[in-house]
């Protein structure tokens, strides 16, 4: 059964692979992915990932290790293990001249014997300094400050593209060097790619573009290197790498950088339905996606023209900046050129004064086309960063444009090295200080809007009382946020279970939040009760009911339990898939908890199954649009739903099919349901509601059949949820067996 699964699965994303390459006019000569620190071949399900052995210099001085705090949050390949050393160490990777993508996987955490706080390192490739004395943790905490803690994926792990020119005889070296005799170098992946020679270097043949503020033309030569800054799909979602033909770039949603300044600005989708036709030329300057969407102002006419729409980048000072607009003309009632014309601000200076799309396409429509501009930020005493901003407006004249509108598709902004040095790298930024003490009573330190009404908020002092001061006798459970200690409070009298989290870093403050925002919203029989957290002195603590059986896994494998009935392993599914549909369904909003396993699946005294583990839920689509919501990826891998993965398409299906791997998870008779939860295509899952029918349905049959039968005794279920009689039962089962066999689009 696993098998098939696992097979079909992998030929799927074979052939996923394949049709795109089928689709591109350019294939990368040289593609080298490399996890660090791994031997042999792995994959993250999209794309090959080899060790990195062959390709290092030499490995004297490096180790590979795993990072000690395996967050469920980032992905497995690369991030998980690194190559580190206290002295410098290089890579050489034997390419083919011409301009490369380089790519780099940095994960800064606690790795065996080397601290978090203690990477910093200069990375350079050929005479190209890319990194300068990097502070890898100051740079993730700054990110994630930046992010707001947002992203969870964000805030750990840091991600950099690089495109770099080699020359002709020579091979593509990366060094890496350790700042001082105190610190140390790591990386965890590196992606080299080939790309069309003309794609962002300017072709001999071309003269260049406008520098704003002057009157220079700026051209991008092969003897300088590119930081890839900002690559946005305007008004749309993410692009992931995968859907990027042959180049694997990723194509961020604007949010961050869109600036509302009031209502009134539209990201009307261009083409909806996905029908029109769009021609890019060359295909691999952006994908076809990337037109279907646009901001705008509104061709109507209703709209405040004399408002920019803005957009804010922030960038190091010091550098010349090359900005990339993608335009693509699909409006019903632009037609002609001088329909819509606008301007291009750049950092305040006008950039083009009559920006015509039609005319750029030689009024074509569905044709893309893309203009470059290059701006120089200077370095202005110690300040470090700056707000690029880009800023559009239509003309108002009747005269001038027929329609008064600006757009916008995407943009790429890509730092370019300096002239002299080479150097592309930018400062370390600021330690970040968010933390407030103060230190006696209950405080909130992180200033984290909590909710202070619907749930307890504990002192430092309850809790140390309640663990006899963290005393580690207590522990009954640990994982990469840090450890469980079954306590008791009010006077020793209610056990609870408290969860630390590992303290200091922002690491873990988002599903911290998180999980305190959701639970203390949700209340139901299968769901893990959240009693209160305590935020004092930089401690991030939860506590909940104690569950006296543990987590589900415990009890399936490895274990002295004495192994459990048929029908207690079907009650506890019931009442984890109860949980599950009330999260889907029964809430005020749909919600959607992306990290379904049996670890996550806790059993009270009297064996009453309860959900956990809601730091990763994500509020899904509301009843009026079955929309779906995109977003890194993100859960444990193998539980992870295939859909999710490839489309970054998040529905409740995606926990049906977490489900369905528990249902696997030796309960071979149920793996009939197990199997219909798996299938491929979310809409050919059950829903949840379906799901506890099922199991239901299931529980009958057994116990009919079980001659031996003992009362089930009531309290087991909740009667006041949907609950079938078993007359009304036999029908229903039919055609959701039936269903099972032959899933059927609903
Ligand atoms: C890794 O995969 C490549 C391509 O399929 C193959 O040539 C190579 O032998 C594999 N290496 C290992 C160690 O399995
Ligand atoms: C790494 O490469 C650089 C540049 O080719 C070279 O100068 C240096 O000696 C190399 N270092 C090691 C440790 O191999
Ligand atoms: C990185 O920055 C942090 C915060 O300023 C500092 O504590 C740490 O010592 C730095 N690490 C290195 C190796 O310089
Ligand atoms: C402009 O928008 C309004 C309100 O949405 C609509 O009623 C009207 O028909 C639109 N006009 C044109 C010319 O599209
Ligand atoms: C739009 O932005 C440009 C550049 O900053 C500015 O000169 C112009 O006044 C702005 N227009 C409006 C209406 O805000
Ligand atoms: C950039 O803008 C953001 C948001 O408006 C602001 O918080 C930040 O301080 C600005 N940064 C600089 C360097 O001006
Ligand atoms: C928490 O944030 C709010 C609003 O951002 C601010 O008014 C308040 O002073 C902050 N409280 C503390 C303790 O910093
Ligand atoms: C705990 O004991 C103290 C002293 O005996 C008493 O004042 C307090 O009310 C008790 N608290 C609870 C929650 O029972």
């Amino acid at each position: 059964m696993t098998i098939t699964f696992t097979t079909s699965l992998t030929l799927f994303f074979l052939l996923l692979h394949f049709s795109t390459h089928l689709q591109a006019n350019y294939f990368p000569e040289d593609i080298f992915t490399i996890s660090c620190g791994t031997t042999g071949n792995s994959s993250d399900g999209q794309r090959r990932w080899t060790g990195d052995e062959e390709y290092l210099s030499s490995q004297d001085g490096t180790v590979s290790e795993k990072a000690t705090t395996q967050s469920f949050s980032i992905n497995e390949i690369p991030y998980s293990t690194a190559r580190l050393s206290r002295s410098q160490f290089n890579y050489s990777f034997p390419v083919s001249p011409g301009p490369k993508f380089l790519r780099l996987f940095f994960y800064p955490a606690d790795y065996p014997s080397f601290s978090r706080s203690h990477a910093s390192f200069t990375v350079q490739s050929n005479q190209f300094t890319l990194l300068n004395a990097f502070n890898a943790s100051l740079h993730a905490d700054a990110q994630a400050a930046d992010a707001q803690a947002a992203d969870a994926q964000a805030t750990k792990t840091i991600f950099r593209e690089y495109v770099v020119n080699v020359n002709d005889g020579e091979r593509l070296i990366l060094t890496f060097t350790p700042s001082h005799p105190n610190s140390y170098a790591f990386i965890n992946g590196i992606e080299v790619l080939s790309m069309p020679t003309d794609l962002y270097y300017t072709p001999p043949n071309e003269i260049g573009f406008t520098q704003v503020g002057t009157t220079t033309l700026y051209s991008v030569e092969t003897s300088s290197a590119l930081q890839t800054e900002y690559r946005i799909n305007s008004g749309g979602q993410q692009i992931p790498p995968q859907n990027d033909i042959c180049l694997f770039r990723d194509w961020a949603d604007e949010e961050a950088f869109f600036i509302k300044e009031n209502q009134q600005n539209n990201d009307l989708p261009a083409d909806m339905d996905g029908k029109m036709s769009i021609t890019v030329s060359p295909d691999y300057l952006a994908p076809k996606e990337l037109f279907r969407t646009a901001r705008n102002q509104g061709t109507n006419g209703t709209l405040n023209k004399m408002s920019n729409l803005t957009w804010v980048f922030p960038v190091d000072c010091g550098f010349t900046y090359v900005l990339r607009f993608h335009f693509c003309e699909l409006d019903p009632l632009i037609n002609d050129m001088g329909d819509r014309r606008f301007f291009i601000y750049i950092n305040n200076q006008l950039a083009e004064d009559r920006a015509d799309v039609l005319k750029w396409s030689e009024k074509q429509k569905g044709v893309a086309v893309h203009r470059n501009y290059a701006v120089m930020i200077p370095k202005n005493g110690n300040q470090k960063r700056f707000n690029l901003s880009l800023q559009m407006h239509p003309y108002e004249s009747s005269v001038d444009t027929t329609y008064s509108d600006a757009f916008l598709n995407g943009l790429e902004i890509f730092k370019i090295s300096e002239d002299q040095s080479n150097n592309l790298a930018g400062p370390n930024p600021d330690p970040w200080t968010p933390l407030l003490f103060s230190t006696t009573k209950s405080t909130n330190d992180y200033n984290f809007s909590l909710p202070s009404d619907q749930c307890r908020q504990f002192s430092l002092v309850e809790i140390k009382a309640a663990t006899k001061n963290f005393d580690s006798v207590f522990i009954v459970g640990e994982g990469g946020f840090g450890h469980v200690y079954k306590g008791y409070i009010d006077n020793g009298s209610i056990p609870v279970a408290i969860k630390r989290l590992r303290q200091g870093s922002q690491q873990g403050a988002c599903e911290f939040v998180n999980e305190i925002q959701m639970l203390s919203q949700l209340r139901h029989r299968h769901l893990v009760s959240l009693i209160g957290y305590c935020c004092d002195n930089k401690e991030m603590i939860l506590v909940y009911d104690f569950m006296g059986r543990g987590n589900l896994r415990d009890h399936l494998y490895g274990t002295d339990n004495p192994s459990l009935s048929w029908k207690q392993r079907l009650k506890i599914c019931i009442g984890a898939a109860r949980g599950l549909r009330y999260l889907h369904s029964g809430a005020k909003h749909v919600i959607i908890h992306r990290d379904v396993k049996t670890t996550n699946i806790l059993l009270n005294e009297k064996w009453v199954a309860k959900v956990s583990d809601f730091g990763l839920s994500k509020i899904g689509p509301n009843e009026m649009s079955k929309a779906h919501v995109s977003t890194a990826v993100k859960g444990s891998f193998g539980y992870l739903d295939p859909e999710y993965f490839i489309r970054q398409r998040l529905t409740e299906k995606s926990d049906v099919y977490s489900f369905g791997v528990v249902l696997f998870e030796c309960f071979a008779m149920i793996c009939e349901i197990g199997i219909s939860c798996l299938s491929q295509e979310g809409i050919q899952r059950p829903s949840m509601n379906d799901v506890v029918l099922m199991l239901e349905s299931a529980l009958k049959l057994q116990e009919s059949a079980d001659e031996s039968e003992e009362e089930v005794r009531e309290d087991v279920f909740d009667i006041e949820e949907h609950h079938i009689s078993s007359k009304a039962n036999d029908k229903l089962m039919l055609e959701l067996f039936s269903e099972i066999v032959d899933p059927k689009p609903r």
